[in-house]
């Protein structure tokens, strides 16, 4: 797994933009459609801001949310309400998760039919953003809990226990179409989880370091400045 270690935030940002462009471009000229997951919390804010500034064919890119925590969209903890903010001004397409209705399975569900509407099937995102948690977890596949397991569903309905919640995630299956993979990680908090992914070590068992890819690949954005 390619590690990109920055030590403060500017070139780690600007080093994802060009990224984004280099591939982005490519999959517009092939499919006529960007398709981008987006990881939630608070890493990735100000590279969505950074992004919303590009001059970029925001019309022709879709972004989707890799995860989401079971509250309306207007609530503090929602990874939609974050985005929303962050591409404020873009006009790009956000597929909402209809996190204000029924329950976390029914919502999981509708989510998993609108991606594979959008993406065909097997549903390949062009990138997935994956942060990593203080535990190992990515997007909501937190350690143990049901969705580890979960081989057939794209997106799935998770209790998190240890947090009391509802969430949705994508599944390790989604995140094996996708042709590009990040992890956008930034603290000493996340250290010994992208070494051991960098080092690609085998004894390594969070959820984070389980995430594969079949045809894609795998990056770490890294910066070691809090
Ligand atoms: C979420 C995220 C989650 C996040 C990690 C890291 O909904 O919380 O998708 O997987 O990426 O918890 O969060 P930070 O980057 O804010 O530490």
């Amino acid at each position: 797994m390619i590690l990109h270690e920055f030590s403060e935030p500017t070139p780690w940002l600007d080093s994802m933009v060009t990224a984004w462009e280099s591939l982005g471009g490519p999959a517009l000229q092939a499919r006529g459609t960007f398709h981008v997951s987006l990881s939630g919390g608070s890493t990735p804010k100000p590279l969505y801001q950074r992004l919303a500034q590009l001059k970029w064919p925001w019309s022709a890119t879709r972004l989707y949310l890799g995860d989401e925590r079971w509250v309306t969209p207007d609530h503090k903890d929602s990874n939609y309400r974050m985005v929303n903010e962050a591409f404020h001004g873009t006009g790009v397409h956000i597929e909402r998760v209809h996190s204000e209705i029924a329950t976390a399975e029914v919502g999981a569900r509708a989510y998993e039919k609108q991606i594979r509407t959008d993406l065909g099937d097997p549903p390949r995102f062009d990138l997935i953003l994956l942060g990593i948690g203080d535990d190992g977890h990515t997007s909501s596949l937190f350690p143990e809990t049901a969705a580890l397991k979960e081989e057939k569903l794209l997106m799935a309905a998770n209790f998190v226990p240890k947090l009391g919640v509802w969430r949705i995630t994508s599944t390790y299956t989604l995140l094996r179409y996708a042709r590009a993979i990040w992890f956008v990680t930034r603290g000493p908090s996340k250290e010994p989880y992208i070494r051991a992914l960098a080092q690609d070590d085998p004894k390594a068992t969070f959820p984070a370091a389980k995430v594969r890819s079949d045809r894609g690949t795998i990056e770490i954005y890294h910066c070691s400045q809090p």
